[in-house]
């Protein structure tokens, strides 16, 4: 086992976008079904963490975001690192200080809390590895992405990943898996903002309803076959079966907050707007542009490369004006190692 005085390393992880989607959880954190998404390009956050040597045990000394001290994150740290601090008994033996910033707005529509606790967890296993002198494991990174936030598991690997248990091999609940399909051109995530107002009720909250959801017994079944048919569909690089797909999970999401109990709705009359304008140019044009929407009211669009100007020009000329802004985004290669150093 090495030791280190000091340890400061950087990690860049970026969000995801669900394309069949995680809602409902069970025990520590597992899901009740299986999700697929791609790993965004554009949208990442960058953490750094310092490790210093501590005699009186583990210590989040600050936590900055966007170089402002949060409190409110340092809760929801807290209480991760109490959860983990078992399992990750290193860090017992220091005290750590954080610092994040995201390439994207807050609230944007563009899941924050996968790319953020994703680098963070990147950090810490880094010098779990060089204690140990092994490299990352990144099953292992994933593992404890997981714990942090679901989504955030997924956010670990190049591409395209898969989370939960399904009719794939290597599937599991535990982390989430790469998956790659070698006949999809690059697929892009044009995002329409069109409200940054924080959201009215969180994921988490959003989870916890779907226990005593009337429908929940239906979408464990509606969510295995979807991601069998998508699986299926985006191996053959079939993207109108893709698509139709992809539009119904997202409708389905937000169907489910509208049933629950109590009832919530995210979406906005501007989200309905954007949908409408693109089922309408697909209509008359035939080319493949689809969406999807997580937790809140953006509207992510997504499109292969290979018609990327024609569909572009449409979301400047249509979609652009009804919202705040487009956040152009597209299919990326996973986290990067920004550099480290110790003592
Ligand atoms: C709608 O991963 O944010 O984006 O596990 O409670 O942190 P926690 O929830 P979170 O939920 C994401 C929900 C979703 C769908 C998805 O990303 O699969």
């Amino acid at each position: 086992m090495q030791q280190f005085n000091n340890y400061k390393v950087t990690y860049r992880s970026p969000s995801n976008i669900a394309f069949i989607k995680y809602w409902g959880k069970k025990g520590r954190q597992l899901p009740i079904n299986p999700s697929l998404s791609m790993t965004l390009s554009n949208s990442y956050t960058e953490t750094t963490v310092e490790f210093s040597q501590s005699e009186s045990g583990f210590e989040l000394v600050s936590i900055e975001v966007e170089g402002v001290e949060s409190l409110k994150f340092r809760e929801k740290l807290l209480t991760f690192f109490n959860s983990i601090i078992d399992e990750l008994s290193f860090l017992k033996n220091y005290k750590i200080t954080i610092k994040t910033s995201n390439t994207f707005p807050h609230s944007a529509g563009i899941a924050s809390s996968a790319s953020g606790m994703s680098a963070l967890c990147l950090c810490l296993l880094s010098l779990e590895a060089k204690l140990e002198n092994k490299t990352l494991d990144l099953n292992r990174v994933s593992f404890f992405s997981r714990i942090a936030s679901g989504s955030a598991s997924r956010s670990i690997f190049p591409q395209f990943a898969h989370w939960g248990e399904s009719f794939l091999d290597d599937s599991s609940n535990e982390f989430a898996r790469e998956i790659h399909f070698e006949n999809l051109p690059k697929l892009y995530d044009a995002i329409a903002i069109v409200s940054s107002s924080e959201k009215s009720v969180s994921s988490s909250s959003g989870h916890a309803l779907i226990e005593s959801h009337p429908y929940k017994e239906g979408r464990i079944l509606q969510a295995n076959h979807n991601f069998k048919a998508m699986v299926s569909s985006l191996r053959d690089n079939n993207l109108n079966e893709f698509g139709v797909l992809l539009e119904e999970e997202a409708l389905s999401l937000h169907a489910l907050m509208m049933s629950s109990n109590p009832s919530f709705i995210l979406l906005e009359a501007q989200s309905l707007e954007v949908i409408k304008l693109i089922r309408e140019f697909r209509l008359k044009t035939n080319l493949p542009l689809y969406f999807t929407i997580d937790a809140g009211p953006n509207i992510h669009m997504i499109y292969p490369e290979n018609n990327k100007d024609e569909i572009e020009d449409f979301i400047n000329t249509t979609i652009k004006p009804l919202s705040k802004k487009i956040i152009f985004d597209c299919r990326g290669e996973g986290p990067q190692f920004m550099g480290e150093s110790f003592e």
